[in-house]
This record gives structure tokens, sequence and C-alpha cells, in this order.
């Protein structure tokens, strides 16, 4: 009967709920370190943090070729944020890093609340871990550049989480009508060209001129976050329990993001892909 709520082969976390049988209202803040195993077989530490006052959950980890990878739900706002620091190329005339944001809405259930999220706790810290289910990928055509400074309308996130990426913080036309119609300030959006609007527009891949401008791909994935809890049933005499949380299960999803850039120089990755 266990087996259902334990999947083969995966070390179960647990919920820390009920522990609290006062009625008592406050914030859990909390982190959790998880060993996650990537696309590419290497082992990396994923950091999850939730605020249950602020209703937000972080998840950050860095990817096999040192790009860190961060993603912010933020429940109070229905936003999410991805932001890559990709280290750059030196040689090749490149900073350091080179960073990019993407905001979109954030659907219900996409991601467990932050409050159970806050009390998540694993039995097992040195486990390695692969999600349950693994999700396909969501193409976001991320074609509106955003202006930092007025962003804090969107969530109070995205000042700490895009000022590095200033120049490169992107939306899609179809999250922006919907904040429009929401009443936020439209002066913070710049549509920019798109491949249908310009068809001389190629994608970075197939430009060979660093000056040129081009259709820019960027591809992620969130290897493990817990996208759904499960529940479990006490069994009582009658055989009928209540349902309780009792953990949860785990998802990933690859993002696959295009957008425009004015040259080639700020896409570089789309060469090897
Ligand atoms: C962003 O908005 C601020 C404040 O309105 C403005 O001063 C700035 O010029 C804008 N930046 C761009 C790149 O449009």
């Amino acid at each position: 009967m266990f087996s259902r709520w334990i999947s083969p082969g995966s070390v179960r976390l647990t919920l820390l709920l009920g522990t609290l049988s006062l009625p008592i209202i406050f914030a859990f803040c909390s982190e959790l370190k998880v060993r996650v195993r990537l696309a590419d077989g290497q082992i990396t530490e994923e950091v999850l943090e939730a605020d249950s006052e602020k209703d937000c959950i972080s998840l950050e980890f860095k990817q096999g070729d040192g790009t860190l990878i961060t993603f912010i739900a933020d429940f109070k706002q229905d936003v999410k944020i991805f932001r890559a620091l990709i280290l750059g190329e030196l040689e090749r005339g490149q900073n350091q890093y080179q960073a990019l944001c993407f905001i979109t809405r954030l659907s219900h259930n996409e991601i467990i609340p932050s409050e159970s999220m806050a009390r998540l706790r694993q039995k097992n810290p040195h486990a390695i871990r692969t999600a349950e289910e693994r999700r396909g990928v969501e193409q976001l055509t991320v074609n509106v550049a955003v202006n930092l400074t007025q962003a804090m309308q969107l969530s109070s996130h995205i000042h700490n989480m895009c000022s590095v990426a200033k120049e490169a913080i992107y939306t899609r036309e179809a999250d922006v009508k919907y904040w429009l119609d929401r009443g936020v300030d439209g002066s913070m959006f710049e549509i920019l060209p798109q491949a249908v609007d310009m068809p001389g527009l190629q994608s970075c891949l197939s430009t060979k001129d660093l000056w040129q401008p081009c259709s820019c791909n960027y591809r992620l994935r969130l290897e493990w976050y817990p996208c759904l809890l499960k529940y479990c049933r006490n069994r009582d005499t009658t055989g009928r329990g209540n349902p309780y949380k009792c953990g949860i299960k785990s998802c990933s999803k690859g993002y696959h993001f295009t957008y425009y850039v004015p040259h080639k120089q700020l896409c570089l990755w789309d060469e090897e892909t």
C-alpha cells in the first residue's frame, strides 16, 4: 500500500505538516539543498528557498557549463522569473558573464505553494535526485523588452534578479496584454522585431556575421522542482481516514526562449546547439 507513495529508487521528501496545533499564523522561511542529476549526467547542488510571508519560492543551481540558473515563483503577483548568468568567453571580447532575464506569468499549480515548500524536509540529503515526471519543453517567444526601472510593478523580485541583466530582460506579448489589462504602465515595454515582421531576420545559428541582428534561442531546464503535493490517508478502523499532505511529486521542465538580438555577438551559444 505504501509503495504507492514511495516511488521506486527515489528517496522520499516529507512534508512536516500538522506539527502546529495552535491557530497561529506566522511566516516560514526555509532553505533546502538537494543534489540533482542534470541531463548531461553531472550532479549539481540545487538550493530551494521558500518564504511564506513574501509568498515566493526560489530555486538556483549551476549547470555543467558553469551557467548559474535562478528561478523565482512570485505567487503574490503570479509572475515567474528566470535568470541565466552565462560565463562569457573573454577571448572573444565578451564580458565575464552575460545575464538574461525572462519574465512571464505563473499559472496555478505549476509549483507547490510557498507555505508547503517552506515545510519541506528531506530524510537523506546525500541522495541524488531525478524528477519523477519529465515534462516537455515550453516554447516562449519573448519579443518584448522590459525596462528594469519600471518593472517593480510586475514583481518586487525583478530588481534583485534582473539588475545584472539590464539590457536583456524579456517577456511575451501575451503577458504584456494581460498586464496592461490590469492597469500596468505600458511605457516599460518595448516590442522588439520578430522573424514574422522581418523576413530577413535569421536565427543566430545561421548568421555568420557577429554584428548582424538575429533571432536568438536560449534553452534551459529546471531539472528538479516540487510540482505537486501528494496526499496520504490515515487508515483508521473504518479504513477511511482524512487525506493529509505527505510529500511531493517532483518534475523537470524545459523552456525554450526565442528573442531578438541586435547582433549575434550577444547570442554565441547558438553556435553549438
Ligand atoms: C527606463 O525607464 C526609466 C524611468 O522611466 C527611464 O529614465 C529610462 O530612460 C528607461 N530606459 C530605457 C532603456 O528606455
